[in-house]
């Protein structure tokens, strides 16, 4: 049986970051450490480094070299796990300018929107970049994503978390910083994109957009964080008839405690996060058929009216974060970029 490699073979792709996975822990790799209580934390490794904490500390030369999945002494005399992040710890414990999109959303996206590798992507808005994460692993180095925020401080953001995580800039991917209405059309040809993933404040402005740069049976799938935003969507999509029937739900994952006969649900949960809309595109000049079933009674009655003022992040709950702590968070990963990258070798880990 051959050795898995650390190392590209000259006759194999390397799908990005693949050989940054794999293999003894390495120089410059990341390592989740659970100490004995469960708490995790990340270290970027350096020879001849220590990871402090109240207790003492563990030297990253102990890590250097020892297989994924080691466990490390501490110097009080306990000892640590050590494992490299995968993907969803990676996106939970990154610098974050806007709220990301959970692992447990990110994985229904990718399924339900049908993102396949090679498949032509649009994504707005970027945020932090951790959907963008799952939307480049799915569409691999050999498809393209066109990702658009109007945020130049959360696209810097986002393209550091994701040099970060896949040791280079990925290929298939491309960010444009401007509003998606202005910029989709004077970036992609219309007709050529498979899928389009939108998690915004009103996706339902980007329709006319979206629909010009879907091919025909393309997907659209939309994240909104309230109900009033997944109404306006569907309403819009119905309005506009160049879409099949919008289709609608929530996901909720409940972790389970195990522990000898004590096996139940965990008390907490994250009780929601977003809702996901999605919708396929018709072919030109082509309307959705009738609906057979006719909307429940009172559903459009005289006291139906849509909203039709600006939407603000406040109105739908979302944090806002302050520009001083947005600009911290620059600063702190062209630190981590500089880091991983080797231009700045004296900088600290996390
Ligand atoms: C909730 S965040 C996206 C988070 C991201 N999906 C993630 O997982 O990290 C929403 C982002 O959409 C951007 N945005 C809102 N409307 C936009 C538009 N019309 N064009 C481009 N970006 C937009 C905002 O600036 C904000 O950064």
């Amino acid at each position: 049986m051959t050795e898995p490699q650390n190392e590209p073979q000259p006759d194999q792709p390397t799908p990005t970051g693949a050989i940054l996975r794999r293999g003894p822990f390495q120089v410059g790799d990341r390592v989740q450490l659970t100490d004995p209580r469960g708490r995790l934390h990340t270290i970027a490794l350096e020879a001849g480094k220590q990871f402090h904490t109240h207790r003492g500390h563990i030297k990253h030369d102990d890590l250097i070299g020892m297989p994924d999945g080691s466990v490390i002494p501490h110097s009080s005399g306990s000892s640590y796990l050590a494992l490299r992040p995968l993907l969803s710890d990676y996106v939970l414990s990154m610098p974050r300018g806007a709220q990301v999109v959970y692992p447990k959303d990110a994985g229904q996206i990718v399924t339900m929107a049908d993102i396949f590798p090679g498949a032509r992507v649009v994504e707005a808005g970027v945020g932090s970049g951790a959907l963008s994460l799952s939307l480049l692993r799915a569409v691999g180095d050999g498809g393209a994503l066109f990702s658009f925020e109007r945020r130049e401080d959360f696209a810097e953001i986002a393209r550091a978390n994701a040099r970060i995580f896949f040791g280079a800039d990925h290929p298939a991917w491309t960010v444009t910083v401007g509003d998606l209405v202005e910029s989709l059309p004077q970036t992609v040809e219309a007709g050529t994109i498979d899928r389009v993933v939108l998690d915004m404040l009103a996706p339902w402005e980007c329709l006319d957009v979206v629909g010009e740069a879907l091919a025909p049976g393309g997907v659209l799938i939309c994240y909104v964080a309230t109900a009033t935003q997944l109404s306006r969507v569907a309403e819009a999509a119905r309005d506009d008839g160049g879409w099949t029937e919008p289709q609608a739900w929530e996901s909720m994952v409940r972790g389970w405690h195990l522990e000898g006969l004590s096996v139940r649900p965990e008390h907490r949960m994250h009780g929601h996060t977003g809702f996901l809309i999605t919708t396929r595109r018709l072919a030109p000049d082509t309307s959705a058929p009738v609906r057979r079933t006719r909307p429940a009674h009172g559903a459009y009655g005289d006291d139906y009216t849509p909203p039709q003022e600006e939407w603000t992040p406040e109105d739908v709950g979302e944090r806002v974060v302050s520009d001083k702590r947005v600009r911290r968070t620059v600063r702190d990963l062209h630190r981590e970029v500089d880091r991983v990258s080797g231009a700045d070798p004296t900088a600290d880990g996390d």
